[in-house]
């Protein structure tokens, strides 16, 4: 029988890396998108390999609409039906509302929110006999977080447009996002100042990526959920 094929974007590492996985050791064959992290895509693609399913790197800078168009060239040389999108490629430009850079506001929109929309599109021309796309927002998106207004809107917005491609798309396709809160630190915080942030959480403490990735396994079993945004956040929204 032909494995159905999953598309991770921002699949080389962190948490595209652990979505990649989960969907393999599930079966999928993968498609694992990415654009900087070379080193770490081919070892991640490794890695997949040797759970015993297909995969192949694909390079693409996803603010580029054509590279998008590019990218699905290549997802349509695999023999498996594209069946999962995951759309995890997301930036979180730093600045204050007022005094964002243009660039800033710009390039996060494109990436968080036009790619998804534009490979939500495409996915959905080849998902014929079903599928499941699962945008990974941010507990951020129901925030006010004035520290990063374009991530937070981008975020906010990709919420708004998983409910509304979950009407258009349905009954064959589903759509459903997942909200992370605190997973993994990044470089537009200290340690000091995660620490803290961690600190103040109900839970106490960071999502495991277990956690996280077995909301999208949940995602996957229970057919009946679209045009819903799973949050996984330790208690983030309750302050
Ligand atoms: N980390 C957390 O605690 C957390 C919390 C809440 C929500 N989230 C969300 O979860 C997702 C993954 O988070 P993360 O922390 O693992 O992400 P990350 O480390 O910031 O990685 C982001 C990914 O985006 C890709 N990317 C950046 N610019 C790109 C471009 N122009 N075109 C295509 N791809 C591009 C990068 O690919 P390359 O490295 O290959 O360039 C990278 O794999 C994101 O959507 C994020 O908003 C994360």
């Amino acid at each position: 029988m032909t494995k159905s094929l999953a598309l991770v974007t921002g699949g080389a590492h962190r948490l595209g890396k652990a979505f990649a996985l989960t969907l393999a050791r599930m079966g999928y064959s993968i498609a694992l998108h990415y654009r900087g992290s070379a080193n770490e895509a081919e070892h991640t693609v490794k890695e997949i390999r040797e759970i015993g399913v297909d995969c192949i790197p694909i390079r693409a800078d996803l603010m580029i609409p054509e590279k998008i168009d590019f990218l699905f060239s290549l997802v349509d040389e695999f023999k498996s039906p594209l069946k999962v999108l995951v759309n995890s490629a997301a930036i979180m430009p730093v600045g204050k509302p007022q005094e964002l850079d243009i660039k800033d506001w710009d390039s996060a929109l494109d990436l968080n929110l036009r790619a998804p929309f534009l490979l939500a599109q495409e996915a959905a021309k080849r998902m014929t006999k079903g599928g499941l796309i699962v945008n990974i927002t941010d507990i951020g998106a129901q925030k006010a977080w004035s520290r990063y207004p374009s991530y937070t809107v981008s975020k906010a917005a990709l919420e708004s447009l998983t409910k509304l491609l979950a009407r258009a798309l349905a009954p064959s396709i589903r759509v459903n996002a997942i909200a992370p809160g605190l997973v993994l630190p990044s470089d537009v915080v200290t340690e000091a100042q995660w620490n803290k942030l961690v600190e103040k959480l109900p839970l106490k403490r960071a999502a495991t990526l277990h956690e996280i990735t077995s909301t999208l396994e949940f995602l996957i079993k229970n057919e009946y959920i679209t045009g819903q945004t799973i949050v996984v956040d330790g208690g983030y929204s309750l302050i």
